[in-house]
């Protein structure tokens, strides 16, 4: 029964947005030089192929939701926006003098923080001047996050200027006790606002995040919050168990007690209900947290089996790198990976002296290649398979034995050469790509360092 095995799996456990995952990197053998090449190695391999991705992250929010996990900065002060434009062009144009070719844009994401803290003219000065220097692919998709609260009929219109055709909002729950326990007044007839103003001016695809698991959040909570969403039916959704992550430095998840959140049990049936629900409203579960509507790329990209997975989670495409600017971002060259600083000051203070604003990184050796493979594969087609040649690794023997239990239970089938996971399974993805994970086998963390599984 569901119940009993989420009990069972429920522990902390990486979400697998990259492998290594980051408290895993090896810093001592990585350094600026070596992302540098490994970056513009992919870049030759794959630009004129499939293009490259960006990832931009515009930090400031109005107002701090004590929720919140990512990496902002709460000011009401506008004048913030100009500077940090420049920064983050200059940091685009410090990547674009290591690329021999203009770069061809398949994907661009804005996330945050709160995009919309910007103003659209500004918005608009940002996407020029990346664009500038760059070329659009095809099929190019472009998506960026709204606040509700805050995202007007000129943010969406500028953006779809330059090419946005998806967005996605910030929800998390419509009950007044639980959005004050949040600190973030959001009524139903703003998201409605933000919603059907995307549709009007021609936006293909909106989204919604919802969270279980939230300080005061009963089950009747969550099924309202449902209904509610199932009245602007969004193409996309995020269904997130909750993260509670108070030991992230400034992360401000101080508002509420510990004692106010769900139990562990209440949490469980928050999930399992949630997932009905979404399913009778008819979403279809897109690897983990993700839904989608048939209608969506999202899930035709999971039906065509080219769904993947990046540090923006779960994207219709895949392209072997990703450029990410600004504060906190983490760029991807499928050979490495490099983070930038997180605070404001420090990575104006390194693009002042002409510095790419990297910090730390991590740059993949054979084995994490191919681990690094099966993840992926996990995590985005349930199913991964190796030979004596291919993608086999020295600890698969004993990845393996430790799979019998979950198999056992159900969650997966392994075979002779492919292990594949099974209805059942899919909610413990997380837990099966734990076994694969040599580098946390070899040495367990000492302190907590990830969410719980569900
Ligand atoms: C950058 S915010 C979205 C844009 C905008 N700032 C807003 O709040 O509407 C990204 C999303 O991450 C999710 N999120 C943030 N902190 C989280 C946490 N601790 N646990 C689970 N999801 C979280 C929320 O659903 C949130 O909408
Ligand atoms: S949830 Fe969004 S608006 Fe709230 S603090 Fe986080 S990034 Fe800012």
């Amino acid at each position: 029964m569901l119940s009993n095995l989420v009990n069972k799996y429920n522990i902390a456990g990486p979400r697998y947005t990259s492998y290594p995952t980051v408290p895993y990197w090896n810093n001592e053998t990585f350094s600026l030089e070596k992302w540098k090449s490994s970056l513009v190695t992919s870049f030759k391999e794959s630009n004129s192929k499939e293009g490259i991705s960006l990832y931009i992250h515009l930090p400031f929010c109005e107002s701090l939701c004590t929720f919140c996990g990512c990496n902002k900065r709460i000011t009401k002060q506008h004048s913030v926006e100009s500077p940090y434009i420049k920064a983050v062009l200059k940091e685009w144009h410090l990547y674009l003098d290591l690329f021999d070719e203009k770069p061809i844009i398949k994907e661009m994401h804005l996330g945050g923080g709160t995009p919309t803290f910007f103003s659209p003219d500004n918005l608009k000065l940002l996407i020029n001047g990346i664009l500038k220097d760059a070329v659009v692919a095809e099929n190019y998709e472009f998506s960026f996050e709204g606040h509700p609260n805050n995202t007007t009929r000129e943010h969406l219109q500028a953006l779809y200027d330059v090419g946005f055709r998806r967005v996605s909002y910030g929800v998390q729950d419509y009950n007044e006790t639980v959005q004050k326990a949040i600190h973030r007044i959001q009524p139903f007839e703003n998201v409605k606002r933000a919603t059907d103003l995307a549709r009007e001016i021609g936006y293909t695809s909106v989204g919604h995040d919802i969270i279980f698991g939230l300080p005061f959040q009963t089950l009747e909570h969550v099924n309202e919050t449902i209904l509610k969403t199932k009245a602007l039916l969004p193409d996309r959704l995020a269904f997130y168990s909750y993260a509670h992550v108070p030991w992230i430095k400034g992360n401000g998840q101080r508002g509420f007690k510990d004692t106010d959140l769900p139990s562990a049990e209440l949490k469980r049936e928050q999930y399992e209900m949630g997932k009905e629900l979404l399913a009778e409203v008819g979403y279809h579960e897109i690897g983990m947290d993700h839904f989608a509507l048939t209608t969506d790329s999202l899930y035709t990209s999971m039906q065509s089996g080219s769904l993947h997975r990046n540090f923006m989670g779960y994207t219709a495409s895949k392209t072997q790198a990703m450029v990410g600017l600004g504060v906190s971002s983490i760029s991807d060259s499928w050979y490495g990976f490099a983070q930038n600083v997180k605070r404001i000051e420090d990575y104006y203070e390194l693009l002042k002296e002409n510095k790419i604003p990297v910090y730390r990184g991590h740059i993949l050796n054979e084995e994490d290649l191919i681990i690094r493979k099966h993840i992926l594969n996990l995590m985005c087609q349930f199913k991964t398979t190796w030979t004596q040649d291919q993608l086999y690794f020295k600890e698969l023997p004993e990845t393996l034995l430790q799979l019998k239990e979950m198999e056992a239970d159900g969650l997966l089938i392994i075979n002779r050469n492919s292990i594949e996971v099974t209805k059942a399974g899919q909610p413990f993805v997380r837990n099966i790509c734990m076994a694969f994970d040599v580098l946390l086998q070899r040495k367990q963390p000492d302190v907590q360092l990830f969410s719980m599984t569900v």
